[in-house]
């Protein structure tokens, strides 16, 4: 098979039909996991769930409410077509009966089966995953809860980890708290930089075990906005394997892509096109950037031993995915199939496109030679480096470029704009001139000010 790869370099991943397939042994995974998923017992009565199914059982095991009491019937949902945004074509759906009875009740912590099933169908439909390749899928309260659980389960305080940075600032307490060793690694408007994580890894201290993951972003990345290319995704993956460690793959913008470039195959995906080595990736969706933020529901796709200490952690914690918003997804999958999703997520990103583009425009009227930006080609955000007045530099620190948090809040704040500044997006939350700002719910009235407002603060 041959890929273009961003700069139109074509690239030669094995065809399929060629490769033997090797799937990891769990023993992989056993050594990967932290020792808190290791001691976690399984919740007694979730244990027992599947049990309820069996023919002529007759189940006295969990305090499910009875549903006669519960005081909804019905609801009707209106839903925009998938191809456009036109209010005047709406489709009512219902919820009710059988449905509405599962949406109301306790479900399993992996979830409602019809959407576990759903969004197993897509993952083979989107990745060319097939289902007896040990992987498997599992839904939680938005990707959010599942980073939390999967990093859970794999870090101890003595393990190292990669971060690819700037870096989901929503990650970093997570890791933080876990106490591990973070190494951050530098991404730029390709994408993480495996360069730098080769070096790492060959002078690694022989009597260290190699970081035991990456934690990546690969589409749109939250703050930077940039897309990995495939060459550097095949050289993360080949050092994946190398020095055997477990990509998180964190892809809830992965349908937000809108260059002008074929897209990359996912990490999950390319996986299976180049020698066949399957299991070393864990991949994080959501549907809060394509269905809706409050929904609160993201899946988990990868290997079953590292979806089950996720499941664990679940059954133990929030137990489940809010039947309801699980069952309002569902509806909206049954009417859409897969290709009104897919077309529907065609939209949001063109969407997404126009606004860049709008913003685009802003920024060069406005922020021409007061500083510098790479242009996205998915999701919502522009990394910008600021060049920050000589008020906002320390004297004290030899070619310093100032301090987006300083900027913020003497300037940026008082003068009516709000941005995120850079220095979250860092575990060690280094001085920089960078910040990050979204363009999804700006009109253009509002770009226009806002950039104009940003632009003058820096020239001040
Ligand atoms: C990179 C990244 N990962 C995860 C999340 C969390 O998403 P969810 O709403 O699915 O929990 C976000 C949200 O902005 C994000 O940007």
């Amino acid at each position: 098979m041959t890929i273009l790869d961003f700069d139109n370099r074509a690239l030669n991943l094995e065809t399929e039909g060629n490769q033997v397939k090797r799937i990891l042994g769990d023993d992989v995974y056993q050594n990967k996991l932290s020792k808190s998923a290791k001691s976690r017992k399984p919740a007694p009565i979730r244990n027992l769930f599947p049990y309820e199914h069996a023919p002529g059982m007759i189940s006295m095991l969990a305090g499910k409410p009875n549903p006669n009491l519960f005081p909804l019937v019905s609801l009707t949902m209106k839903v925009r077509s998938s191809e456009h945004r036109n209010d005047d074509a709406l489709t009512e759906l219902s919820l009710d009966g059988k449905d509405l009875e599962v949406a109301l009740q306790y479900g399993p912590t992996a979830g409602t089966p019809e959407l576990v099933k759903w969004l197993t169908d897509l993952t083979c439909h989107l990745h060319g995953s097939q289902l007896d390749e040990g992987w498997r899928v599992t839904v939680g309260s938005g990707s959010q809860d599942l980073l939390y659980k999967a990093l859970t389960a794999l870090i101890d305080s003595e393990d190292a980890i990669f971060l690819e940075t700037p870096t989901y600032p929503g990650v970093l307490p997570i890791v933080q708290s876990l106490g591990c060793n973070i190494i951050q690694i530098p991404s730029d408007a390709d994408g993480i930089d495996p360069s730098s994580m080769a070096l790492i890894l060959k002078s690694w201290p022989k009597e260290k075990p190699y970081p035991k993951l990456l934690y990546t972003i690969p589409f749109g990345s939250n703050p930077s906005g940039s897309t990995t290319t495939l060459a550097r995704r095949l050289e993360v993956l080949r050092l994946a394997r190398e020095y055997d460690f477990i990509i998180l793959e964190d892809d809830p913008y992965y349908h937000l892509y809108y260059g002008n470039m074929p897209r990359p195959p996912s990490y999950f995906a390319l996986e299976r096109k180049v020698n066949g080595e399957l299991g070393r990736v864990l991949r994080f969706d959501s549907f809060s950037k394509i269905v809706s933020g409050g929904l609160r529901l993201g899946w988990a796709t990868g290997p079953q031993m590292l979806v089950d200490a996720i499941d664990l952690h679940g059954s133990s914690s929030n137990l489940q995915a809010s039947g309801m918003s699980q069952m309002v997804v569902i509806k909206l999958l049954r009417h859409w199939g897969i290709d009104g999703f897919l077309a529907h997520a065609a939209t949001c990103a063109q969407f997404y496109r126009d606004k860049r583009d709008l913003f685009e425009k802003y920024l060069q009227k406005h922020l021409q030679g007061v500083a510098t930006w790479s242009t996205p080609n998915a999701s919502m955000f522009y990394w910008i480096r600021l060049h920050l007045p000589p008020s906002m530099k320390a004297e004290n620190i030899k070619n310093d470029e100032g301090d987006a948090v300083l900027f913020l809040t003497e300037k940026a704040i008082p003068g009516g704009i709000l941005v995120l500044p850079g220095s979250c997006a860092y575990a060690d939350e280094r001085r920089i001139c960078n910040v990050r700002v979204s363009f999804s719910l700006l009109d253009e009235e509002n770009m226009d000010e806002g950039l104009r407002r940003l632009g003058s603060l820096l020239r001040a």
